[in-house]
């Protein structure tokens, strides 16, 4: 089939790049040609693993084009994915701009029958919003018989495990009222999906409700653990026996129960917010949604208070190693990172901080520069991170960190103290070298 995906951010260039794979014929529009000319030059412009590979073979195979062109781009696909950010306004409702943009250019060159699909994650009401405009382009042009249809079609792709997400779906969601389309996409996902109880199809406002039910309810089940492990500190209890306890029960299940330092990236905290602020302009209240996004704020700085109370307020002249700066493994992504809010409160009090993060050294140089940050380095490995430090704190959950050299780390550290943001440790095992450990929810 012929694609286009519009926007080669995240989603639109593992959606594009992985339809490829599957035989299809692809053309990605980004409109920033700095992101086209890496790509045409047969690079990538963001981190995921196994993508580079595919999008290197399908671009030599001729499947997957990349283009600044709007015509061409309309021109080329039966198929136009609408792939573009939805940042958060100034409300945290979704900024939906591009998207209707997307879809302007769509109505005002279209020539012959168009599934235009949603894939960005856009509040419940969107596709109609993109009828309207391209409804609007057709009727500029007195073109109003030629046919269209809009789906909605939500990601549910992971940072980090995108390409294998893409591949092996646990579920595709097609939002569509028009026939021909349902066909259209039942046949493009497929190949993807060897069991059809898979392909859920279903009326386009429920598609969209979807993701944000999905995204929401992880975001609480996290929350919720959150909230849970602070209160585990207290009573004695220990917040990883706690979650392997209740999630042995298939009710709840073991995905999603890990106690940390707050969820990040570019999903959970803009998508929580965006369905509370929708639930607001239907006036439905969201007291549960609204203290997800509460107890996230607070558990960002869970770690720093332990700090606080090891070494007082006054940070001044102490000196500390962070191990992970990215929202999580496997990604560059500082989207929103629960780092950023640590490393500028340590900074605030004084603080110097020595990061090592294996692939988000750059993204982090971007992301936190000025005189704000003067008292962040980087480290070009671990070690180097706790050379001269009082104590580590560990805010990724990096593979390479989960089974460190405890007797380097303890004689690297003045105080041979480790605070622990993703419970890597046994404590038994690590209070056996003579380090302290402070873990979150533990005793
Ligand atoms: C998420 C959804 O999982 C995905 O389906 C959607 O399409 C986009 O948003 P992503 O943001 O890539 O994906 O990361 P995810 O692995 O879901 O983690 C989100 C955040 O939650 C991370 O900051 C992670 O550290 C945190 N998390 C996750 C926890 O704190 N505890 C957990 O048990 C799981």
């Amino acid at each position: 089939m012929k694609i286009t995906v519009i926007g080669t951010g995240y989603v639109g260039l593992v959606t594009g790049a992985c339809l490829a794979e599957m035989g299809n014929h692809v053309l990605c529009l980004d409109l920033d040609p700095a992101k086209i000319r890496i790509l045409e030059e047969g690079g990538i412009p963001i981190h995921e693993p196994g993508l580079l590979e595919i999008v290197q073979r399908n671009r030599t195979a001729g499947r997957l084009e990349f283009t600044t062109d709007i015509a061409r781009s309309v021109a080329h696909g039966t198929i136009q994915f609408i792939a573009v950010g939805t940042p958060p306004d100034e409300d945290g409702s979704a900024d939906l701009q591009y998207v209707i943009a997307a879809a302007r250019n769509i109505g005002r060159l279209m020539t012959d029958y168009k599934v235009v699909v949603d894939k960005s994650t856009v509040p419940v009401g969107t596709a109609d919003k993109v009828k309207a405009a391209i409804t609007d382009e057709l009727a500029r042009r007195g073109m109003t018989d030629l046919k269209f249809a809009v789906c909605s079609n939500p990601e549910f792709l992971k940072e980090g495990a995108a390409v294998q997400d893409f591949a092996r779906p646990d579920r595709v969601v097609i939002g569509a009222d028009d026939e021909q389309a349902i066909l259209l996409m039942r046949a493009l996902y497929q190949p993807f999906i060897r069991n059809r109880d898979r392909m859920l199809v279903m009326d386009i406002r429920s598609a969209e409700f979807t993701k944000y039910a999905a995204n929401a309810m992880l975001a609480t089940r996290i929350s919720f653990m959150n909230e849970l492990s602070r209160l585990a500190e207290r009573v004695g209890a220990d917040i990883e026996a706690v979650r392997v306890g209740i999630g042995s029960d298939p009710r709840i299940g073991t995905h999603f129960l890990y106690a940390g330092t707050g969820y990040g990236g570019s999903c959970f905290p803009k998508d929580v917010k965006a369905l509370a602020r929708t639930a607001a302009e239907y006036g439905v209240p969201t007291q549960l949604l609204d203290a997800v996004e509460q107890v996230n704020d607070e558990q960002k700085l869970v770690l720093v208070n332990k700090v606080v109370k090891a070494y007082g307020e006054d940070l001044g002249g102490r000196t500390f190693a962070m191990w992970g700066l990215a929202f999580k493994p496997n990604t560059d992504d500082m989207r929103e990172a629960p780092s950023r809010v640590i490393i500028e409160e340590l900074l605030k009090r004084g603080a110097r901080v020595q990061a090592y993060d294996p692939v988000a050294r750059e993204e982090a140089q971007r992301v936190m520069q000025g005189p704000d940050w003067a008292g962040l380095s980087y480290a070009e490995h671990q070690k180097q991170a706790l050379e001269g430090a009082d104590a580590l704190l560990i805010v990724t959950e990096w593979k390479e960190f989960r089974t460190p050299d405890f007797d380097t780390l303890r004689d690297c550290l003045k105080d041979k103290r480790v605070f622990d943001g993703r419970n890597l440790y046994e404590p038994e095992l690590i209070r056996t070298f003579g380090i302290e450990y402070l873990a979150i929810g533990r005793p």
